[in-house]
């Protein structure tokens, strides 16, 4: 019952002046109010099958209430590609140790250029294509990157419904249950969690209103308004519900890093959420994520920004959220839901691009290839560049060259691998700002080259060339 309702105050009125006749008016209120109680119930499509609460983790219930919704949220099992996206299912025989019936594809098989890049890293032992959300949990628990290296609780923050047993761990404090669970080995804050990310991380029980659960989601949040020279944000206060539909995917689909020993997950932007304000930022801090083997470098890996680079293209700036395309609007019978099946919204572009484009699905999946298909060429050329630089620092290295003389090309070979990690990490193949990647894959070309040059004054001169002019290559 809405409290501001007018028919409550025409009846608060009437109550006042038959003050004699209290008793029985009373009845007669009570009576009003379940009227329209009723009446408001028939004109919402969902029925109150169970009572949820602020502790209810399993999906399956919330279900009960939402059943349109969850049907969805279950099918993101399905594995399809896309030219660029989606996932294959590569069938395996489960075993004890990996009872997976299915894996996405490799990426380092796929580009083993990848394993040389990462060289010395967990990264270059597993890193499979990314799939849909029912698989988050397993994917983590499992990936051969848990052998290499001692995984911190601090992981599970997206990969699992970690809201309830953030509260449960801080007593009732998400914050500090928050920090207490990152700081766990990775296998005993695993206990304490049971789902894929799930209805409670993203909708409040009571409302069904998003929000943001998430610490550190909120407090880079708060960092980066500030940068912004917005003083003392408050994501759950002060967001829009337009922004909203991509604040909740932004607490996972972004670059990270963990801080300090106590393994603080926290979101790099002090200084805001473009490519270089993010390297300034890990400058500033002196972090690196590993040392290269080959070269030495103090390198950094990036991961996912799919909010950082989206926050830079024409969609973003024209307020189009990740919802919009990735979970968009649909007709079930009568209702009007949100997709819960989120994936590629290539297969689906009917729902998620023409609601706003009026072009034909075949014209608008052409214009996305071809942005993707400029986009990975582009790629392939940074990516032989940053392969170069390490070759010559892997020479000069050889040859005897010092740390103080090998300085400015390791130092290259971090931005020139970090700008093109951050886009070959993003997940839209250069989708979600074409331009902006581009200038990122540019800028990273530049710097392997830059990083060539610093090196190569450092081998012994190459044995004399022959003086013939080599001829110039036909112009493409
Ligand atoms: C204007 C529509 C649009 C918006 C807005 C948008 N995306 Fe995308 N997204 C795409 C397209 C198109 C692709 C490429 C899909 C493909 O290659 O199959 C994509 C790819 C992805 C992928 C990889 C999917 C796959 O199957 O490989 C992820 C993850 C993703 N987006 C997350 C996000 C997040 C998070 C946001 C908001 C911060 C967002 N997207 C905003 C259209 C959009
Ligand atoms: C800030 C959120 C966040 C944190 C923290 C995080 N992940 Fe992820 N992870 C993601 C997102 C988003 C994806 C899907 C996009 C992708 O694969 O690029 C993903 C994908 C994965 C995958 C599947 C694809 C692959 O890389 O093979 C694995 C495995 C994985 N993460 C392991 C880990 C491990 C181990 C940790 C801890 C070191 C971790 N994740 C921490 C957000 C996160
Ligand atoms: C709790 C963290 C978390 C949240 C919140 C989250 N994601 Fe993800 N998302 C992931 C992880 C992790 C994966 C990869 C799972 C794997 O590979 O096992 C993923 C995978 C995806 C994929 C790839 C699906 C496919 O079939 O290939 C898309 C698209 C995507 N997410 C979009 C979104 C959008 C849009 C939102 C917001 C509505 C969102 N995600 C919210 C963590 C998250
Ligand atoms: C990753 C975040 C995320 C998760 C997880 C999630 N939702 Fe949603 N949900 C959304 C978004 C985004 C909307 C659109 C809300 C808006 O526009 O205000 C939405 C909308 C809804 C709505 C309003 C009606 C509609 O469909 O637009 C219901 C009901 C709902 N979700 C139920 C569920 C249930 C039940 C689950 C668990 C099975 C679930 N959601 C899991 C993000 C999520
Ligand atoms: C909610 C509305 C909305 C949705 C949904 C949407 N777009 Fe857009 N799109 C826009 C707006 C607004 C622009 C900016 C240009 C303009 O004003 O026409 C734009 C621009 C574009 C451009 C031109 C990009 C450029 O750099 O010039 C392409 C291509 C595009 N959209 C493709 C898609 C695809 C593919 C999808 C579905 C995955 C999609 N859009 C979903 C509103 C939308």
């Amino acid at each position: 019952m809405n409290p501001s309702s007018p028919r409550r105050g025409s009846v608060a009125r009437f109550l006042l002046a038959a003050t004699a006749a209290a008793l029985v008016a009373v009845g007669a209120l009570a009576l009003l109010l379940n009227i329209f109680e009723r009446k408001q119930e028939a004109k919402n499509p969902f029925f109150k099958v169970v009572e949820l609460t602020d502790d209810t983790t399993d999906p399956a219930v919330w279900g009960k209430n939402f059943p349109l919704q969850y049907d969805d949220y279950k099918r993101t099992v399905d594995q399809e590609r896309t030219r660029y996206g989606g996932s294959e299912a590569l069938p395996r025989t489960p075993t004890a140790d990996d009872p997976r019936a299915t894996v996405a594809q490799s990426k380092i098989e796929e580009d083993p250029r990848l394993k040389k890049m990462w060289a010395g890293y967990a990264f270059a032992a597993d890193f499979r294509e990314e799939r849909g959300h029912a698989y988050m949990l397993s994917d983590q628990t499992i990936t051969d990157r848990q052998k290499v290296v001692k995984q911190p609780g601090a992981c599970l923050n997206c990969h699992a419904s970690t809201y309830t047993a953030y509260k449960k761990i801080g007593d009732g404090d998400l914050q500090k249950g928050f920090e207490k669970i990152s700081a766990m080995p990775y296998a005993e804050a695993a206990t304490h969690v049971e789902h894929p990310v799930a209805c409670i991380d993203c909708h409040d029980s009571q409302t069904m209103a998003l929000r943001i659960t998430r610490p550190a989601f909120m407090e880079g949040m708060r960092n980066l308004k500030a940068a912004q020279g917005v003083k003392d944000y408050d994501v759950n206060r002060d967001a829009t519900r337009q922004e909203m539909r991509s604040f909740v995917c932004g607490q996972c689909h972004v670059e990270y890093y963990f801080k300090g020993a106590e393994k603080k997950l926290t979101y790099p932007w002090h200084n805001g959420t473009k490519v270089e304000q993010m390297l300034a930022y890990y400058d500033q801090v002196g972090f690196k994520d590993w040392t290269h083997k080959d070269t030495g470098a103090p390198a950094l890996k990036a991961q996912h920004p799919e909010f950082e680079l989206w926050s830079q293209g024409i969609h973003a700036r024209s307020g189009v959220a990740c919802a919009d395309c990735h979970m968009p609007y649909k007709r079930e019978g009568a209702h009007k839901i949100s997709s819960h099946h989120v994936r590629s919204p290539l297969l689906d572009i009917n729902r998620a691009c023409q609601t706003c484009h009026k072009w034909s699905e075949a014209e608008l999946k052409d214009r996305v290839e071809t942005i993707q298909t400029r986009f990975h060429n582009l790629r392939n050329v940074a990516m032989d560049a940053l392969m170069d630089l390490i070759d010559d620092l892997k020479s000069a290295k050889a040859a005897g060259a010092s740390d103080e003389q090998l300085k400015d090309g390791r130092e290259f070979q971090r931005k020139a691998q970090f700008y093109f990690d951050f886009v070959e990490a993003e997940n839209s193949t250069g989708f979600h700002a074409p331009d902006e990647a581009a200038r990122i894959l540019g800028e990273s070309i530049d710097f392997s080259r830059k990083g060539q040059k610093a090196v190569r004054a450092l081998l012994p001169p190459p044995a004399a060339q022959p003086t013939a002019a080599a001829p110039v290559p036909a112009q493409p």
